[in-house]
């Protein structure tokens, strides 16, 4: 019994563990006594103690002059990185470790000694209230704490190192680290030459003289607390330990991707599958079996009586396709909804394949704006055809609009995050280079792709209605209140949100806790459920609305497929009060301003679903009777 999950499980999680025998990433091989770099990225926030909320949501330099780390000899540099890297708040510098390999092994070795003035302490104390960790990167890997998973028990590397200690006694006295027992594991394939398959940093405050030789006690006896009153100095100091170990390069990620509680995901599968089966039942109920039940009825009437009167939808074939209230702006959030679905099947289907693994630091981020820029042409071909079909005429401005105004919107919104980022001091402002390569990105490939797919899609043209609209319109007579599409939004949006709230879970805490996200299996189900469930619910919907001869069904359907959006809304808000504990405003700010983001996307991608399907059952619907 336990095998079949068990395998099922290796099947949705191959792709992560797999993901290190691709291309691109070739082990590098080290001889006894070279050089082996330590790269400094920035610090961030982390999840620890028992009861884990995350307290900060702004990364900050490693280099940033207050914290005083230790630099290089003629100063830190910059390592190149790529734009997702960049995106997602990496800013990677080389540092003065002095690392070879296996050669001192074990040796307590001085670093440098600062002066850290009381300003300056004061801030170092508050992050470390913040929990925040230092990320560092040893040939590619992380380095790494290691702890126990309380619910499996299993050993586990939990990313990144704490920046002192807030825990016990030091509550209110945070102590900080300033050694750090670097334990590295090295592999050795063939007799000379050695890989590095494991980066293990366990930091400890040591107090007491600064001034002398380098005591390295980690017994934590005697802690180094700064006084926020006067200045102090302060003495860093490292020891590095060489590890053989079994693990050979290709599976030297497999201890990183530790997935919490695989069970969670399970039972979000089981509850999304739930949801689909039960909507597809009520489906095949109301559609298959009324529907074809009304056009049987409606095409047996005797047409010789001329008291023939219809009923129910049919009643409103005259008006269903009747051009609907501001059809440039449909047309617009569906071609760029179409673009954003695109981008995201896409993504994930990389993602599947494995391309996407967490040794090519931020690939994620890059194949998402890549293939947003390039699926230009779909979103501008789709926003064409769709305002044909609607009976809008000025197909320029269409164009002009699909192409320009939702990367600008998207743009006002990460520049004015960024504004806080940079008030805030953090170094996950998004640097200038990288915000005119996103420009690039955007107006360079974006926009002309969407340009052409608008020629193409105006060249095809609209959608051929079965059904002529009717000179008059018809009264609408007053609908029942939870066809009310606010209402109804609100009421629809619960069964693809209750398909993916606990997948929703991981990923947030993936965005917000620094997270490692690799469960791309269950992530890609889950997006095909929500996809189903949100066509499926606004067909049903749609066709409630016919049949309560309210014929305005295209703002609706947009509107019943994304609401879902609300309940991320209500979710992330729900989120912040359980998990976050936010004390800064930019903090706040910044999450609210994440929120909407991810909503606005979610609100465009689903409600484009909606109202695509809708559009096609609503065709087929009409095409099906015969209209005299
Ligand atoms: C380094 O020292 C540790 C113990 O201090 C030992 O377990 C390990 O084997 C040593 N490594 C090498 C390469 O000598």
């Amino acid at each position: 019994m336990r095998s079949i999950p068990a395998f099922a499980a290796a099947v949705l999680l191959l792709p992560a563990a797999n993901a290190f025998y691709l291309p691109g990433a070739a082990p590098r091989d080290y001889v006894q006594g070279e050089k082996v770099d330590l790269f400094v990225n920035a610090l961030t926030p982390m999840l620890t103690g028992a009861n884990p909320k995350l307290k900060s949501l702004i990364n900050y330099d490693y280099y940033n002059p207050k914290f005083h780390f230790c630099e290089p000899s003629g100063g830190p540099k910059k390592q190149p990185e790529s734009l997702g890297s960049i995106l997602f708040g990496d800013r990677i510098f080389n540092s003065p470790y002095d690392i070879k390999m296996l050669q001192d092994n074990g040796t307590c070795r001085p670093l440098c000694k600062v002066d850290i003035i009381a300003d300056e302490a004061k801030f170092i104390n508050d992050r470390i209230r913040e929990d925040y960790a230092l990320n560092w990167l040893v040939d590619g890997l992380p380095a790494a704490e290691m702890k126990v998973d309380q619910r499996t028990k299993e050993e586990f590397y939990d990313l990144g190192f704490n920046l002192g200690n807030n825990e016990g006694i030091h509550q209110n006295l945070p102590a900080l680290n300033n050694h750090y027992d670097i334990v590295l594991k090295y592999h050795k394939p063939t007799p000379d030459t050695y890989r590095v398959v494991g980066v293990l940093v366990w930091p400890a405050s040591v107090g007491g003289s600064q001034d002398g030789p380098p005591a390295c006690d980690i017994t934590g006896n005697n802690p180094l607390v700064l006084k926020e009153e006067s200045a102090q100095s302060v003495q860093y100091t490292y020891r590095v330990t060489w590890h053989e170990s079994d693990t050979p390069w290709a599976t030297r990620w497999d201890n990183y991707l530790h997935i919490f509680d695989p069970k969670i995901h399970w039972f979000s599968l089981v509850n999304s599958l739930f949801i689909v089966v039960f909507l597809c039942a009520m489906v095949s109920m109301i559609l298959v079996r009324s529907v074809s039940k009304d056009i049987n009825r409606y095409n047996n009437v005797d047409l010789s009586e001329d008291v023939q009167e219809d009923w129910g939808w049919k009643l409103v074939h005259g008006e269903v396709f009747r051009t609907p209230r501001f059809p440039l702006l449909l047309s617009v959030l569906s071609g760029n909804g179409a673009q954003l679905c695109s981008m995201v099947g896409v993504t994930l289907v990389f993602a599947l394949l494995g391309f996407l693994s967490p040794s090519n630091r931020g690939s994620l981020a890059t194949v998402m704006m890549v293939c947003w820029s390039f699926f230009g042409g779909i979103g501008g071909y789709v926003s064409a055809r769709v305002y044909a079909s609607l009976g809008g005429q000025n197909r320029r401005k269409n164009a002009f609009i699909t192409a320009t105004v939702f990367p600008t919107l998207i743009f006002i919104i990460m520049f004015l995050l960024n504004l806080f980022l940079i008030t805030a001091g953090s170094s996950g402002a998004v640097p200038f280079g990288t915000m005119v390569a996103i420009v690039a990105l955007w107006f360079g490939i974006s926009s002309p792709l969407s340009a052409i797919g608008s020629y193409f899609g105006s060249k095809h043209g609209g959608i051929r209605h079965p059904v002529r609209v009717n000179q008059i319109p018809r009264q609408i007579p007053p609908s029942p209140f939870y066809l009310k599409p606010w209402v109804a939004a609100l009421l629809s949006g619960i069964l693809p949100f209750g398909a993916a709230f606990v997948e929703l879970y991981f990923v947030l805490s993936s965005l917000f806790a620094s997270r490692a996200y690799y469960a791309f299996g269950f992530l890609a189900l889950t997006a095909g459920v929500v996809a189903l469930t949100t066509a499926t619910v606004s067909i049903l919907f749609t066709y409630f609305v016919l049949c309560a001869e309210e014929y305005r069904w295209q703002w609706r359907s947009f509107f019943v497929g994304g609401g879902s959006a609300f309940w991320i809304i209500a979710y992330g808000l729900f989120y912040w009060g359980t998990r976050l504990s936010l004390d800064s405003t930019s903090s706040r700010i910044l999450y609210i301003g994440y929120l909407i983001l991810i909503a606005l996307l979610d609100f465009l991608v689903t409600g484009t679903i909606g109202f695509v399907a809708s559009y096609w059952a609503v065709t087929r619907l009409y095409t099906a009777i015969r209209i005299d």
